[in-house]
Formats: C-alpha cells, sequence, structure tokens
C-alpha cells in the first residue's frame, strides 16, 4: 500500500476548484477488450476527495471529456479507510488502495491528469473491479485458521510473549489486497481455477501462513501448512524452511560473531609474534652487551639484581611501545572509518574513541614486557662474568 505524505503535497488554497482528468482503462466483463476512457471531475482543495468521491461523481454523470454519454465506471471499494483492500487499483502506475489515494497529493494542479487501471494479475470483473478470488482458494489450501472446535466459549486463549505479538501483529494486518501480488514479477495471471493449486502462491500468502504457525493453536495445522507451501514453492525433494525476520537478524549477527573471532584469532597471533620479536630483540641485545653486563656483576651486581635490571628494560621497552601505539592505532582507526570502508563497503563502522581499549592495554604490556623478559634475563644471568671480561 502507498501513503499520500502531506509533505509532498503542495500548498493549495482551501476551497479553491479545479478541474481533474480521469484517464480509466475500462472493459465491459471478463474477457472483452480493454480501451480508454476519460472524465473531467471538479475537486474543490482541502476537502479531502480521493479516487473513490472521483468515481461516484462520474457515477452520478457518466460524461467523458469528449461529451459521449457513457456506462458509469465500475469499481470495488467497502471500507474506505485502507482497511479492507477490496478498492486496490493501479493510479499512475503504481498499485495501491484507491480510497486513500487524495487527489491533492495526486493532482494538485488544474488539468493534472490522473491515470486509473485495474491490476494486471487477477481477471477483470468490470473496468476497475476484479476477480481476487484466487488469493482466497490459495487462503482456503493453506488452512489459514485458527482451527477451534465449536462455538461454544473455550475459555482464554493461549497467551503470547510481546516479541511474538509485534511480529505477528504485522502479518495480521494483511487484508488481502492484492498489491504485493500485482507488484511481484514472480506471480503471474492465470484466469483458469483448476490450475490456482499448481501456481505460485506469493507473498501474503506465505505471510499468512506463519501468522497462523506461529498461533498456539493454530499451529496445530502447521504441518498441512507447510506441505502445501512445499509442494508450491519447493517442488522435489527440497525441504521449505520459512525464516523469520529476527531469525535472519540473529543469523546475520552470528555470521558476525564468527568474522570477529578470526579477528580475535589475528590479534592473539600479532600479540605473540610481537613477543617472539621482543625476546629475540632482547636476546641479541643481552649478547652485544655482554661486557657491559658481566662488568656489573664484577662490580658487585647480585645475579637477582641483573635479572631485575633486564626485567626493568623489558617492561619499559614495552610499556613506550604500547604508549606510541596509541596515536598509531587512533590514526588507522580514523582512516579505516572515514576513508577505507566507505568506499569498499559504501558503509563504515562508526567513529568512536573508547579509552578502555587503550588503558587496557597498558597493564598488558607490562606483564608481556615480563615475561618476554623472564627468558633473556636467566640467560644472561647464568653466565660466569670472567671469561666474556677476559673475552673482551
Ligand atoms: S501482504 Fe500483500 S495482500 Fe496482504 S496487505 Fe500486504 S500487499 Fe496486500
Ligand atoms: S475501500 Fe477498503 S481499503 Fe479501500
Amino acid at each position: 500500500m502507498v501513503r499520500e505524505s502531506n509533505a509532498n503535497a503542495m500548498q493549495l488554497t482551501p476551497g479553491a476548484k479545479r478541474t481533474v482528468r480521469l484517464k480509466i482503462k475500462r472493459c465491459d466483463g471478463p474477457g472483452k477488450p480493454s480501451y480508454w476512457q476519460s472524465f473531467d471531475v471538479k475537486v474543490a482543495a482541502g476537502e479531502g476527495a480521493n479516487i473513490i468521491s472521483a468515481l461516484q461523481d462520474i457515477a452520478a454523470n457518466p460524461v467523458t471529456v469528449d461529451g459521449q454519454r457513457t456506462t458509469p465506471v465500475v469499481w470495488d471499494s467497502g471500507c474506505l479507510e485502507e482497511v479492507c483492500g477490496s478498492c486496490t487499483m493501479v493510479v499512475n502506475g503504481h498499485v495501491r488502495q484507491s480510497c486513500s489515494a487524495l487527489l491533492d497529493n495526486l493532482a494538485p494542479v488544474d488539468g493534472d491528469v490522473v491515470t486509473l487501471e485495474p491490476m494486471s494479475k487477477f481477471p477483470v470483473n468490470r473496468d476497475l473491479f476484479v476477480d481476487r478470488e484466487r488469493m482466497f482458494a490459495t487462503l482456503r489450501r493453506l488452512n489459514a485458521w485458527v482451527p477451534i472446535d465449536g462455538l461454544y466459549d473455550l475459555g482464554k486463549g493461549p497467551t503470547e510473549d510481546p516479541d511474538t505479538q509485534q511480529e505477528r501483529y504485522v502479518l495480521s494486518t494483511c487484508m488481502t489486497c492484492g498489491c504485493c501480488l500485482e507488484a511481484c514479477p514472480q506471480y503471474e495471471k492465470e484466469t483458469d481455477p483448476a490450475k490456482w493449486d499448481e501456481s505460485f502462491v506469493g507473498a501474503f500468502a506465505i505471510g499468512q501462513a506463519d501468522l497462523f504457525n506461529t498461533h498456539e493453536t493454530g499451529g496445530r495445522l502447521k504441518q498441512k501448512r507447510l506441505d502445501e507451501l512445499s509442494r508450491r514453492l519447493a517442488p522435489g525433494d527440497q525441504q521449505l524452511v520459512l525464516t523469520r525476520r529476527h531469525q535472519v537478524r540473529d543469523q546475520t549477527l552470528a555470521v558476525f560473531d564468527r568474522t570477529f573471532r578470526v579477528t580475535w584469532a589475528l590479534a592473539i597471533l600479532v600479540g605473540l609474534i610481537a613477543v617472539v620479536s621482543l625476546v629475540s630483540a632482547l636476546l641479541a641485545l643481552g649478547l652485544e652487551r655482554r661486557r657491559e653486563y658481566a662488568t656489573l656483576r664484577a662490580l658487585g651486581l647480585t645475579r637477582s639484581g641483573l635479572t631485575a635490571w633486564i626485567l626493568l628494560q623489558t617492561t619499559g621497552l614495552s610499556l613506550i611501545a604500547a604508549v606510541l601505539a596509541v596515536p598509531i592505532s587512533a590514526l588507522i582507526h580514523v582512516t579505516l572509518s572515514l576513508a577505507v570502508q566507505p568506499r569498499a563497503f559504501g558503509w563504515s563502522v562508526p567513529l568512536s574513541l573508547d579509552v578502555t581499549p587503550w588503558l587496557a592495554m597498558l597493564p598488558l604490556a607490562a606483564v608481556a614486557g615480563l615475561l618476554a623478559g623472564l627468558y633473556p634475563a636467566w640467560s644472561i644471568g647464568r653466565r660466569d662474568p670472567a671469561p666474556q671480561l677476559r673475552s673482551a
């Protein structure tokens, strides 16, 4: 269904009269050829005239713009408030309910033309009035109702959680109008009722099957509905699976979570590589500075003192690296969010500079530095300083 936006409506002087031309695709009966006729109607601005009221004006005086008296245009309608769906037709090329199609929005200028056509996916009874019986036949085949056992008082119905209520409420608003079938490229017109049971059911039927399947009592016929849908939608041995909107969302989030698990694995791998690099660098440094360490030992520095000195160096180096990583990682984040992701994917992770990860990184860096320094400290500290001083 299409609702007019008042924000789009032009500013009209209330009560000002104008002429709107309705160009209508007509048909005198089932199987008969179509032809076009145009009618002018007078419309007063701001009085809420819609397609139905314009058709009523034409019915009161069915004279075409050529002055030819003709038969009144036939249409279907019921509620006049977009609830029954019977007034659905193609207005200016878009399928919608005609009772909510306001002429002030559709044709605000004197002389504007509005085209009206019957829906093309249904047999025409006459003019704009189509036969939607195929939809009702589909609902019968799908057992689209809640089975109850008689008309006596059955007591309270089953309770539903609010989330399910919200989802089912939307499905329950289907008014069998046919818009989704008219717009669907998979749904084709079929005038032979014998072939209806083998044809594509359309979106509305899938929604209605889901509506009744998710009702505790209605669910008693769930398998019948699924079998019927499977027969129509998944020929052969294929298994039909109806995935609801929140399930699609959950599955999508699960995929994201899996993706981020890989990211965490990569982060751990990078951390391990950093620790190995740090250990190698410190070992190399220890070998390079063995004379210096030997001198310190010769001057009275104990083995544990040397170990503490080396650990202090590794921890300090690690902390300096962590502090330097803060602006670098912030720069990478800004570049990815503002430049790379919008260009690569058309969307971006929102820019957020949260200090918590950086604060958490500092103690981690200190621990990593300590761990990385343990082996070099042990390896250097166990060497006898005398031969190292002599070899120098
Ligand atoms: S699901 Fe289809 S038939 Fe039902 S209200 Fe929506 S457009 Fe109309
Ligand atoms: S008359 Fe019922 S939806 Fe338009």
